[in-house]
């Protein structure tokens, strides 16, 4: 099991979100807190030492030195050789793919694991299903994927977004001369806590552990009860399941 036990407190809410708020800044170490807390996190379900990773969407490979740590054999996939390459030449056991079409055996990982992806896919359930299919029996599956109605649900062009993905997607252009990064419709889609938690629900191959607000204290997790609410508060929402 983990060095570091796993404490959702208010306190590490608290530190992720200073992080997050120097994320374009010094990205380094906003993802490199992100990645200790969520191998933490995993390792709360699963024990990682000796099990081979899937990071479904991994980006430039950030996650990779808190998986090794870990004792984890990891393996990343990402459908943009671009962002693969962002920090130097991607990382051994790195896939250039889709998320929606995985190409691995069916049950290759003991844990298939996604953060921030989701929104950005065009048929994320498809997605979903793909990270069940390739997962062990036994194994894990961790997903989580940014609210669309959360204050960070439009990314870059965000809190306009409430009003309207195209909107806001105008109104950054003519702001700061340029498109964003994120594009609602073409790489930002608007994905509900309701979507994931129907998804989770009907799971055939594999059972929920549990769905929680991915960066929000243990004791606040009560609002994903709550329609409407949850959507708004959850930010972010984080589904684990094990396959049968
Ligand atoms: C916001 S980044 C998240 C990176 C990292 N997982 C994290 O949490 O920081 C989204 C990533 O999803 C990747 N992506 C988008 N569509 C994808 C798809 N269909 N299959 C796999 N990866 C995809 C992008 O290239 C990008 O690297």
């Amino acid at each position: 099991m983990p060095d570091r036990p796993f404490r959702p407190t208010l306190r590490r809410s608290w530190r992720l979100f200073k992080a997050f708020r120097v994320e374009q800044t010094d990205p380094a170490h906003f993802y490199g807190m992100l990645a200790k807390d969520s191998v933490d996190q995993i390792g709360s379900y699963q024990d990682l030492d000796g099990r081979w990773v899937l990071d479904v969407g991994g980006g430039p490979g950030y996650f990779a030195d808190a998986f090794r740590a870990s004792g984890a054999t990891y393996n990343s996939l990402d459908a943009d050789l671009g962002e693969l390459s962002g920090l130097g030449d991607p990382e051994p056991g790195t896939v250039l793919g889709s998320g929606m079409d995985l190409p691995f055996r069916d049950g290759s990982f003991d844990v298939t694991y996604s953060s921030n992806v989701l929104e950005h896919v065009v048929k994320p359930w498809k997605m979903a299903d793909e990270m069940v299919r390739v997962t062990k029996s036994g194994g894990l599956i961790f997903l989580s994927y940014t609210l669309w109605w959360g204050p960070w649900g439009g990314h870059e062009t965000a809190p306009w977004h409430l009003l309207g993905g195209h909107r806001a997607a105008r109104r950054f252009e003519r702001k700061h001369g340029r498109v964003p990064k994120n594009r609602f419709g073409i790489s930002l889609f608007p994905v509900t806590a309701a979507a994931g938690l129907a998804w989770a629900d009907q799971q055939q191959d594999s059972v929920v552990v549990e769905r929680l607000p991915r960066y929000l204290p243990k004791w606040s997790w009560w609002v994903l009860r709550v329609p409407v609410l949850r959507e708004v508060v959850t930010w972010n929402l984080a589904l684990v399941l094990r396959k049968k």
